[in-house]
């Protein structure tokens, strides 16, 4: 493995980020492939006996662990800037660690994939999460639909068809939930499977295109990606492939917001406009103009913020991932909102943060009641989740002095270089030790 990606290293994590507020940004910012479809497309080449080439990596601490999974399971990885080659031709026992699948729950998305290829898989439980317990239930039905035998001890998930000739048959799967994830492993499962397996009440994401397309492009054969029924008739073996994953949507939606918030026009490019229409509709009722300027090239300008309604819902709902943003540019907005998040049942921890900041917000079960002020105030905040991370950082940019964020490790998980991209359009951010801190923030300029 030749892996020079971002590692989560203890000193990052003690690190702080400064935001200096009242930002005024301007230019264009170009947005990275997408973190959700980078993960379930690295799993996937497990099913690929052959040389594998994704496109337009990012290059994330997610990634670098769904690598380091990879890697122990017995693959092959060479890095060069955002291309990642994977030879998965020598692959193990099956058997994923425990130590890399705990810090990455995207990780036990391999167990579809193993499954189909070696006949076994033995790969832990993800564990909790900031946002939800995240149970993998759904996966594990699916898999036993398919004739799995699937054993769950010791916070270890042992699936085996070896019982039945080695093979996943295909079958008839209805998920309770438009789960991702259980879509994803589902897919990645049924390509090699016998005979057809349909998938009704499929999520239909972005990234399960994304991943469906990668699947087909090593020869499987999937039709209904993109909308609720997926169907995937099995083929015996997978050929190599050379695929580039699509523009982050939530990258995406996360700029326009920083645009939005901080008053400022930007453009962004690459962006699959349609992956992202319930944004743009939720920006343009909150007053701000989004411009297609070519068909992946959208810019944003500014307007008065004015308070709307939001409730976060799988694909093509409003999405989960920019329910933090919006709540931090609502928090700027005239008049009241009201935010309901029906994926996560423990998505609004960022609400705490963003009052300590001057915002206005109650929370009543998975409602918050955003009432608009007028100017947020710099604070110190941590970071309680990935996006949660990327709402106080652009709440920081709107606000009033300086805002310090830590938990930097939540940010580094799924943004690409976020705060190098910020400067660029002429934010202030500098990420410090906390002794560099705490000698800027003594009087004498001396640490005490
Ligand atoms: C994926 C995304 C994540 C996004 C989420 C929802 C990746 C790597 N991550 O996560 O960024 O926020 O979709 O859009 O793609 N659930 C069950 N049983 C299961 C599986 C899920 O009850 O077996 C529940 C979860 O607890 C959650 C809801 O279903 O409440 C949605 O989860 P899911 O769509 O599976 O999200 P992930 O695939 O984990």
């Amino acid at each position: 493995m030749n892996l020079t990606e971002p590692q989560s290293l203890p000193e990052q994590e003690a690190q702080v980020l400064q935001v200096w507020g009242r930002a005024s940004l301007q230019g264009h910012v170009k947005i990275s492939g997408a973190k959700n479809s980078a993960l379930a497309i690295m799993a996937g080449t497990l099913l690929c006996p052959q040389a594998c080439r994704i496109r337009n990596l990012p290059s994330l601490v997610d990634v670098t662990r769904m690598s380091e999974v990879l890697s122990a399971l017995g693959v092959q990885l060479e890095r060069d800037g955002d291309i990642l080659d994977v030879n998965a031709g020598d692959i193990g026992n099956g058997s994923a660690p425990y130590e890399l699948v705990s810090r990455l729950r995207a990780s036990f998305f391999v167990i579809g994939p193993l499954l189909a290829r070696l006949g076994v898989a033995h790969v832990p439980l993800p564990g909790g999460c900031a946002i939800g317990a995240r149970p993998v239930d759904l996966h594990v039905r699916g898999l036993q639909a398919m004739g799995a035998e699937v054993r769950i001890e010791h916070g270890m998930v042992q699936a085996d068809v070896r019982g039945r000739g080695g093979k996943l048959q295909g079958g008839k799967i209805y998920l309770d939930y438009p789960s991702v994830g259980a879509t994803e492993t589902l897919i990645m499962a049924a390509t090699l499977a016998e005979g057809e397996t349909q998938i009704e009440n499929a999520a239909q994401e972005p990234e399960v295109v994304d991943l469906a397309h990668f699947c087909r492009a090593m020869g499987a054969k999937i039709r209904g990606a993109g909308t609720n029924t997926i169907l995937i008739s099995g083929v015996e073996r997978l050929h190599a492939v050379d695929y580039s994953i699509i523009p982050d949507r939530i990258e995406a939606g996360t700029l326009l917001v920083a645009g939005a918030i901080t008053h400022s026009e930007l453009s962004l490019s690459p962006v699959v406009p349609e992956h992202i229409s319930p944004v743009i509709a939720k920006l343009r009722a909150i007053g701000v103009k989004i411009i297609a300027e070519t068909p992946d090239h959208l810019r944003v300008i500014p307007g008065a913020l004015r308070a709307t309604d939001i409730e976060t819902l799988p694909y093509p709902g409003f999405p989960t991932d920019l329910q933090a943003q919006f709540m931090a540019l609502l928090s700027l907005s005239e008049g009241n909102s009201l935010i309901t998040e029906t994926v996560f049942e423990n998505r609004l921890r960022h609400v705490a943060e963003l009052n300590r900041m001057g915002a206005n917000i109650r929370v009543k079960g998975r409602h918050a009641i955003v009432h608009g002020v007028p100017m947020l105030s710099g604070a110190p905040v941590v970071a309680t989740d990935l996006r949660a991370s990327a709402a106080l950082v652009l709440a920081g940019l709107a606000a009033e002095g300086k805002t310090t964020l830590q938990g930097l490790s939540h940010l580094d998980r799924g943004y690409e270089n976020l705060e190098s991209k910020l400067r660029q359009l002429g934010g202030n951010l500098q990420r410090v030790t906390p002794e560099a801190k705490e000698r800027e923030d003594s009087p004498s300029g001396v640490a005490q």
